[in-house]
């Protein structure tokens, strides 16, 4: 009998031809080129989506795929990872409550990119943050995802209750001066965040492995997406962030996270280790 090329639930992966004949399928069709993606993640991802789907192999997910009216969307949605929460890591959100603070005292607007903000709970971390520094009028912020769906929650505004006493904590942890529920209404098992904490806000879709969706940034925030990444992709998307970055700005990375893969390095200097904050010196 002949190896079983298929997926292997007890391996927790597919083969590394299996997830060739998926990343050619995805680039040739798709036009989506995950080929950058770390391995491990994607041999691990692909796994998860053929096990949930209970398909034995790749092929036949690529026939399901070939069947649906969108499957670039329908992919994406399932291969990312998408996991988020309001205040994640609130030493960092306290570290930026100090950063926006010494920014306002220098300049009249603060232009922030939010680079692969998934349903929006970062952006909305921040917004807050923003507003009880009494910022929020002097900011615009720009969230970007690869992912249409993920960035349609995003713009709902509407979280599970179920989070908020999780979010609570952080919030408080990170510095905030209230109580969460002064920025949302309830309605049943759902909140609702308030229209003003988004009149700064604008959503995009957008491929970090593309053309960046605007420049002359003072902050760009990327937490939590580069460590999906080979050190190749990270090396460009670093290069990029810089480029679109004003002197002087800041590149906030996620606490496991940082620039040791970009060549041009020396172009920042890392100001805060513990919650990886560079500033850009050139
Ligand atoms: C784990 S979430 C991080 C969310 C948020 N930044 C945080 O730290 O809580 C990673 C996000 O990166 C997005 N992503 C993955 N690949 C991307 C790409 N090539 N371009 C833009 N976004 C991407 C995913 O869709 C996902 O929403």
């Amino acid at each position: 009998m002949n190896e079983p090329v298929a997926y292997h639930p007890n391996k927790n992966s597919i083969s590394v031809e299996q997830k060739d004949q998926l990343l050619s399928y995805l680039n040739d069709k798709l036009e989506i080129d995950f080929s950058q993606y770390s391995e491990s993640s994607v041999r691990r991802r692909i796994s998860k989506i053929l096990m949930e789907l209970k398909f034995s192999d790749v092929e036949e997910y690529i026939k399901y795929l070939d069947q649906q009216p969108n499957p670039r969307e329908v992919f994406i949605e399932k291969f990312t990872v998408n996991v988020t929460e309001m205040f994640r890591d609130p030493f960092f959100y306290s570290c930026f409550g100090r950063l926006i603070q010494q920014l306002a005292s220098e300049k009249d607007h603060i232009k922030i990119w939010s680079a692969g903000c998934s349903s929006g709970e970062e952006i909305l971390s921040l917004a807050i943050l923003l507003k009880e520094n009494n910022l929020l009028h002097k900011a615009s912020i720009l969230g970007t995802d690869l992912s249409a769906a993920i960035l349609d929650l995003a713009k709902s505004k509407t979280y599970k209750h179920r989070h908020i006493a999780n979010y609570e904590e952080s919030y408080k942890e990170a510095g905030g001066k209230f109580s969460l529920e002064k920025y949302y209404s309830q309605d049943g098992e759902n909140v609702i965040f308030h229209d003003d904490l988004y009149h700064s806000i604008s959503f995009m879709e957008n491929d970090l492995m593309t053309t960046p969706p605007a420049s002359d940034f003072d902050i760009i925030i990327c937490r939590n997406v580069l460590i999906y990444f080979n050190p190749q992709l990270q090396n460009s998307i670093l290069g990029k962030f810089c480029t679109c970055l004003n002197d002087g700005g800041h590149l906030i990375l996620g606490s496991k996270e940082s620039i040791i893969f970009f060549e041009d390095r020396n172009a920042f200097v890392e100001i805060e280790p513990e919650s990886s904050i560079y500033k850009k010196v050139k």
